[in-house]
């Protein structure tokens, strides 16, 4: 799978049950020092844990670097395309005898089985398995963001219909976005909320879904600082919300992508949603941030505020119906295999990712370029 980037070159090979998988990255400078001090982080948010939440399916994820990075004394500079797999080592191929022919509801069974003319097992290229190696690229391009002054943070907005903190609450994410300080623990954390009371609430409602053999969904939000006024994006297809969603729907499971107060604006007055101008710290600000730090596809200085929407996971373990596809008949589905009851804690990562690719992307593009090594 490859991303339709400007300068990136972005491909994303294997699928969930092949010996491994893996990410392939050009476009970035030769020559260009990275640590990959981000990337362990990045695969160990996205790891399976022993949560509510976690599918039991446990992989170590350890990335075996094929080609473009040589190692240095301090860490690693960049030669050429960069390739890092990770092999898959804990597949159950029998999990899937049943969903051979018998597409699961809602997930990408059926429409790939008539595209490929087969349903591969475990999800094949469609395994929310591919987003390790997003997850790997993620914290590349967070390395090289960081190095320019750009932040990118996610966390858990809702579960399951309860509600957490969000850049919506919280006027001072909205306007100042989020600091270092709750970065850092949010960025630590495999269940990453901005108030961690609710916690128990949101733990509960999977807890009582998987006892019911079905699951929950919920919404992601990313905040990123440091870009400037009229620094990234344009007009119409060049739009910078354009750029980041295509990306961030790259994450299997995304069904939502809003910016700033997104589908609430629509229910507002113009006096109401308008981001009137002021004067903060000597510099032109916005009042308050509906617009989410977007105006007309281009940055306006303001933090870059989003939200994923991420669907309940499409297989559960409650009877559903389904067709035997070998035979065109209806029949009952009992998905089995090892499956997240929740996808959400687990995609906070994946969201970073996405959104730190598109704004690489941006910045590389970028006429008179930006240093981003000495
Ligand atoms: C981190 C992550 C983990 C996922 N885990 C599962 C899972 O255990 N079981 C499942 O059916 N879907 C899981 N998914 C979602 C499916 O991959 C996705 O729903 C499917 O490919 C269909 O794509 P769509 O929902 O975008 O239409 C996961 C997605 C992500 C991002």
């Amino acid at each position: 799978m490859k991303a339709d980037f400007k300068f990136l070159k972005l491909e994303i090979y294997g699928e969930s049950h092949a010996p491994e998988i893996g990410v392939k990255i050009g476009g970035i400078p030769v020559g260009c020092e990275l640590s990959l001090n981000r990337v362990e982080n990045f695969l160990s948010r996205r790891r399976s844990v022993n949560g509510v939440w976690s599918t039991p399916r446990r992989e170590e994820d350890a990335p075996i670097i094929l080609s473009g990075l040589e190692k240095t004394e301090t860490g690693y500079v960049v030669d050429g395309e960069i390739n890092i797999c990770i092999k898959n080592s804990n597949v159950r191929p029998s999990d899937y005898l049943d969903t051979a022919v018998v597409p699961r509801p809602s997930h990408a069974d059926y429409a790939a089985f008539v595209r490929d003319g087969k349903i591969s097992s475990g999800g094949g290229r469609f395994s929310g398995r591919m987003t390790a190696p997003l997850c790997i690229a993620g914290g590349i391009a967070q390395e090289l963001l960081d190095s320019i002054g750009i932040r990118v943070c996610a966390y858990i907005s809702s579960i399951g219909g309860v509600d957490g903190a969000s850049y919506k609450t919280e006027e001072s994410i909205a306007l100042h976005g989020i600091d270092v300080e709750t970065e850092n623990r949010l960025k630590a954390s495999a269940f990453a909320l901005l108030d961690e009371s609710v916690r128990p609430q949101m733990e509960e409602r999977i807890r009582a879904a998987a006892a019911d053999g079905d699951s929950v969904g919920g919404t992601v939000d990313c905040v990123v600082q440091g870009i400037d006024a009229g620094m990234l994006g344009d007009a119409m297809f060049d739009g910078l919300e354009g750029k980041i969603a295509y990306s961030v729907y790259a994450i299997p499971a995304v069904k939502g992508v809003e910016f700033g107060a997104g589908f609430d604006i629509s229910k507002m007055r113009g006096s109401e949603a308008n981001d009137e101008f002021v004067i903060r710290d000597g510099d032109v600000a916005t009042a308050t941030n509906n617009s989410g730090g977007i105006n007309g596809g281009i940055s306006n200085g303001m933090p870059l505020t989003l939200r994923a929407a991420f669907r309940p996971t499409p297989s559960i373990a409650a009877k559903q119906r389904s067709v035997d596809l070998e035979k065109c008949e209806e029949c009952e589905l009992n998905v089995k295999g090892r499956h997240d009851s929740c996808i959400v804690p687990r995609a906070v990562p994946c969201v970073e990712s996405a959104v730190s690719l598109a704004i690489l992307d941006e910045i590389l593009a970028l006429r008179d370029g930006i240093q981003l090594y000495e």
